[in-house]
């Protein structure tokens, strides 16, 4: 039976449990609505320490008011059973992580710091990486960095994990991640695993599944065009940034995307490049394509280029 936490003290009490028999600890955050790139990184966790904890908790503070907060899928129940399966050994699911406001009208929505304005007392500390969080996601999503690193730090400290795991999947997320820690000094090894896809390339996201059908398949153009900047690159077809942004860009447009951004950045640093052969370079792709009920999904994927 996979033991179920909700609490911050019942959490910290089985791992410092487990800490004091001499088994190492590892940790794998998520928000739930668990696939296969979740599972990959349970796995992993697994051959890094004795036993795994998987958090699931979607974040409201990483959520700006417009964005998909509400409508985030979730299915704990489901998510258990995976976790279960995959040999996980204890889930972490609080049902809050903030204070409550004192006289506030709880539920979760007091505590939404993206939607502070009403609520300024509910949360006033977090946790902010302040260059590697501006370009790519932190350009069109200001606050969520910090609402990230705040959670994870808060994760970080309830669970004490001796690993944590993430997925390169939200690069940019592991890079800012690997920072904090190593600035704020948390005694925590960062791992961070390849991106998980469908058969037919699409990056694995709890997001897709709010894709309509139709949006699924215009959506492959995403990895498509990351494809062709591999193959483009490898075979020195192409040689400056912004030709393979442009045509990146265009690929996604072509097939109805909205495209956020679509960036090469140092893979390392995330500074700027001016060629395609002196170093790693990112290859980072964001772009809404319409949700099956309402509004738009944002998908993100990316790639390394002439990685040495
Ligand atoms: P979430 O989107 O649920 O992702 C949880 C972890 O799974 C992240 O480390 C993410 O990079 C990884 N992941 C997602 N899709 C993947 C894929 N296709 N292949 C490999 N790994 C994949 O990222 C978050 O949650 C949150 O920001 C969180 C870190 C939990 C903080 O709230």
């Amino acid at each position: 039976e996979l033991p179920v936490f909700t609490t911050a003290a019942d959490m910290r009490a089985w791992v410092r449990k487990q800490k004091k028999s001499g088994r190492k600890v590892a940790l794998v955050p998520t928000m739930g609505y668990l696939h296969e790139g979740h599972l990959s990184l349970v796995k992993a966790a697994k051959e890094k320490a004795d036993v795994v904890v998987a958090s699931i908790y979607v974040n409201p503070t990483q959520f700006a008011a417009h964005e998909d907060f509400d409508v985030y899928p979730r299915n704990p129940a489901d998510d258990r059973a995976k976790l279960a399966a995959a040999g996980c050994h204890a889930v972490f699911e609080p049902e809050s992580l903030y204070v409550a406001v004192p006289g506030g009208g709880g539920g979760e929505s007091s505590n939404v710091v993206g939607r502070e304005s009403n609520h300024p007392d509910s949360h006033e500390t977090f946790v902010s990486v302040e260059r590697l969080q501006r370009p790519l996601c932190g350009g069109s999503r200001p606050h969520f960095f910090r609402g990230v690193c705040t959670v994870v730090t808060k994760l970080f400290h309830i669970c004490e994990p001796d690993v944590a795991v993430f997925g390169r999947k939200d690069y940019q997320q592991w890079r800012v991640i690997c920072r904090m820690v190593r600035d704020l000094d948390f005694p925590i090894e960062v791992v961070g695993r390849p991106i998980c896809r469908e058969p037919d390339g699409l990056a694995m996201s709890s997001r897709n599944a709010r894709l309509s059908a139709e949006s699924r398949d215009r959506a492959l153009s995403i990895s498509r065009g990351l494809r062709w900047a591999e193959k483009a690159v490898a075979e020195a077809a192409v040689t400056r940034p912004d030709e393979v942004a442009a045509h990146v860009r265009g690929m996604i447009e072509e097939a109805g995307g909205k495209v956020d951004y679509v960036e090469l950045l140092h893979a390392h640093n995330l500074g700027p490049v001016s060629d395609l052969t002196s170093q790693p370079v990112l290859l980072a792709v964001a772009a809404h394509f319409p949700a099956r009920d309402r509004g738009t999904v944002r998908l993100i994927d990316n790639t390394v280029l002439n990685e040495i």
